[in-house]
């Protein structure tokens, strides 16, 4: 099957699918992203994406492409031409095409290009084991609320995170807070069984998972806490995890070489992952624990 790509109006085999070189999300990282599961043919979560891409483009000035609607009938079209089981839609949007200036362009339309592919969920081995984080300095822009693009921070701890034999980079905050993963939100459970992950706002990128795992956790009666933790705190935790549209719910069972707890992942985890496999029909979030 030749997977076909969405750009600017016309759907193209990917091999042959293109953006001008004056495009700003190539010049500039002008633009924003959302990436969105689906499970046969059917997006999850998809108003929350369409309402964080909303927010992320208003943040930027950078004018819709289209209404909700019509993106969502764009969406439904490119998983009716790449048939993939679990799939993963990547939609992209630029401020567009114009002679390079850092100044926004008055008459550039905004680029649209959505892809699909298969679901990289994490091996069953991952999730009944766990996986090991290191922590980063968090280096990043002020904004992280904005789903951009421009992700250069993001990508240089998650490759000396892989380099150093770990599937992710917790990033700590001058005070010493950890704010989040390259590419994940982070959590704790504390010595009383309270969920604790950092608060929404600039610091963080508002995680669709993240908003249904603490619905999901204050349904079940689970106490959360949405406040900075340390470090330090979440190296002494009694369990620790991550989340994302990709990765589902996913133990951290070691931080900086050190084992979470015994290292092996826990009992409140293992609960909001079948939680979350129930509900957003992927057996995947919860198979291995
Ligand atoms: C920095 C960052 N935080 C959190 C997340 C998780 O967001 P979501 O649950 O919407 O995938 C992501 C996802 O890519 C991310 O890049």
């Amino acid at each position: 099957m030749t997977r076909q790509a969405y750009v600017n109006g016309r759907f193209l085999p990917i091999g042959r699918a293109e953006v001008a070189i004056e495009d700003r999300g190539y010049q500039f990282a002008d633009g924003v992203y959302e990436v969105i599961k689906a499970v046969d043919g059917v997006p999850r979560d998809l108003e929350r994406h369409l309402a964080r891409l909303e927010r992320s483009l208003a943040a930027l000035r950078i004018p819709p492409p289209m209404s909700a609607r019509a993106l969502a009938l764009v969406i439904g079209e490119a998983l009716a031409r790449n048939p993939i089981r679990k799939a993963i839609v990547y939609l992209q949007v630029t401020r567009g095409v114009a002679p390079r200036n850092h100044l926004f362009p008055h008459d550039a339309r905004p680029s649209l290009v959505i892809t699909v592919r298969r679901a990289p969920f994490p091996s069953d081995r991952e999730r009944a084991e766990g996986v090991a984080v290191i922590s980063l300095p968090d280096q990043r822009w002020g904004r992280c609320d904005i789903k951009s693009i421009s992700l250069l921070a993001n990508l240089l701890a998650k490759q000396q995170a892989a380099e150093a034999g770990c599937r992710e980079a917790w990033l700590v905050d001058g005070e010493g807070r950890v704010t989040e993963g390259s590419a994940s939100n982070a959590y704790i459970v504390d010595s009383e069984g309270r969920l604790v992950t950092h608060p929404s706002g600039p610091r963080i990128l508002g995680g669709i998972t993240r908003s249904v795992v603490l619905e999901l956790a204050r349904e079940a009666g689970i106490e959360v806490v949405e406040r900075p933790f340390t470090l330090e705190e979440a190296k002494a935790a009694r369990e620790a995890f991550l989340t994302s549209t990709t990765s589902l719910i996913l133990p951290v069972t070691r931080i900086d070489e050190r084992a979470v707890a015994n290292g092996v992942p826990g009992s409140t985890t293992r609960h909001l992952a079948r939680l979350y496999a129930e509900r957003s029909g992927i057996p995947e979030a919860a198979a291995g624990l």
